[in-house]
């Protein structure tokens, strides 16, 4: 077998449209040139984010039928509670409506000013609960996890060098926390081997600093793992998984990814004291311990969908599909970070745009034109979302000017992607067509999700 299919045929489906070309430049212009503006049924391929996008199974639909709304104690609780507990070995879990929920529960309480949490790279919502309350959030990420061209297995991992030195200088004292997102999204969606979570596991034990797991992609780290990892080749998922959560005090989970849910998350702790403590801010935020912040059916949805994740078959499609939308684009003639990742695709778009200045935001240019050119929508990571400004106001472009292509999990077939890689194959055919933008309004903070922008003439 060269490639596995789907272990899934199709019950149902839902129409897309690609609205006239006028139509969609018509939209950009109304949009400020900012995909997070544009109508998602004006869009024909939604690539924007691989986070609550999924479809649910037939087990799933049917799970939310048996969905127990009771206030506490519900059935649906405790198969929620049966599935997390058995997949992490964790004693303690708090059911949040989303992964940046458990992560403001998880820092509202460790965070504080004069303190540093390490991770290899931190997600945008990781680092601004972290920020938020006080810390500083450091990634730690290998160098080769910044070098877009190295094709190597494991370029999420933790640089044990840096960590150590950090420890060593700030102590248990200084760090209240250190964290490790797998896959590494941030990163490119690049795993980090079981190798990698046990030292850096075992590096924080030696300085008596807790240690959590950002575990939003865990299923598709775990297949990594297997594929990648000579020592783990013959383990099941589901082992792989226990022998990553094995390593961690606690973890943080957006149930979005690899719950296979829409809407959802969890924090999974060892500890019983901290438990109490954070069961206290999930009541004031989210709700009683036993929903947290969601209804008895998502509880449900979610226990079906982190017993599907594990399935190899699934795991086996999921990521080939989106290698094979990789080499696609290759094959086109666009330029991507290498290898792909577990989750999205990534777009060069200093090798695609080389015509266009950091300052002129290349990857946003390339965004906006894999829209108007095939209404596909991607999310820009570059410097539009980054944003760095010197002390004149000028803005200091971003090291890497990329474009994610996010694949929802079950969504799309490989010819939704193959459409998907010849748009991006004329594009750079005819790149001159395309120039540069300028920002004309912003917020002051998170400015990708509203700032408008104009073509620079
Ligand atoms: N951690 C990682 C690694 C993530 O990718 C995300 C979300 C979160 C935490 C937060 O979870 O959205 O449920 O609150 N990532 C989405 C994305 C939004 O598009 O990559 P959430």
């Amino acid at each position: 077998m060269t490639q596995w299919p789907e272990p899934y045929r199709i019950k149902m489906v839902e129409t897309i449209r690609l609205t006239p070309k006028e139509e969609r430049i018509r939209l950009l212009e109304k949009a400020g040139y900012n995909l997070f503006q544009v109508p998602a049924e004006a869009v024909f391929v939604d690539l924007l984010t691989d986070s609550g996008t999924g479809a649910m199974s037939d087990r799933q639909w049917a799970a939310l039928m048996r969905g127990d709304e009771s206030y506490a104690q519900a059935r649906s609780w405790f198969r929620f509670y049966e599935v997390v507990k058995g997949i992490t070995g964790m004693e303690h879990v708090l059911p949040t409506h989303q992964g940046r929920a458990a992560e403001n529960i998880l820092f509202s309480t460790l965070s504080k000013p004069g303190l540093v949490i390490p991770s290899n790279n931190h997600f945008d919502t990781t680092r601004a609960n972290v920020e938020f309350f006080g810390a500083e959030a450091v990634d730690l990420v290998v160098p080769e996890g910044k070098d877009i061209h190295a094709k190597l297995p494991f370029k999420g991992n933790m640089d044990l060098n840096l960590l150590e030195d950090l420890l060593r200088s700030r102590g248990r004292a200084g760090i209240p926390i250190c964290m490790l997102t797998v896959t590494n999204n941030t990163g490119g969606g690049q795993p980090v081997s079981l190798e990698n979570i046990r030292a850096t596991s075992a590096l924080c034990r030696k300085y008596g600093v807790p240690f959590f797991l950002d575990a939003c992609r865990f299923a598709e780290n775990a297949y990594f793992i297997k594929q990648r990892e000579p020592a783990c080749a013959g383990m099941s998922i589901l082992e792989i998984a226990r022998a990553m959560f094995d390593c961690a005090d606690g973890a943080t989970m957006s149930a979005k990814k690899d719950g296979l849910g829409n809407i959802g998350g969890f924090l999974a702790l060892r500890d019983g004291d901290l438990a109490v403590q954070l069961k206290n801010a999930l009541i004031l935020r989210e709700g009683f311990p036993t929903y947290g912040g969601l209804a008895g059916r998502d509880l449900e949805a979610i226990a079906a969908g982190l017993e599907e994740v594990t399935e190899e078959p699934y795991l086996a499609a999921r990521v080939g599909q989106v290698a094979r939308f990789g080499e696609a684009l290759i094959a086109n003639g666009m330029p991507i970070l290498e290898p792909t990742g577990g989750h999205a695709v990534y777009l060069d778009a200093k090798g695609a745009f080389p015509h266009i200045p950091g300052e002129a935001y290349p990857a946003q240019s390339l965004t906006v034109a894999l829209y108007s050119e095939g209404g596909v929508r991607g999310v820009e990571i570059g410097s539009f979302m980054f944003g760095k400004k010197d002390p004149q106001g000028k803005l200091v472009p971003s090291a890497m000017e990329l474009v994610r292509l996010a694949v929802p999990r079950r969504v799309y077939t490989d010819n939704h992607l193959g459409y998907v890689a010849e748009v991006a194959g004329e594009i750079v055919r005819h790149k001159e067509r395309f120039g540069g933008f300028r920002i004309v309004e912003e917020p002051p903070f998170l400015r990708h999700f509203t700032a408008k922008l104009a073509p620079l003439a």
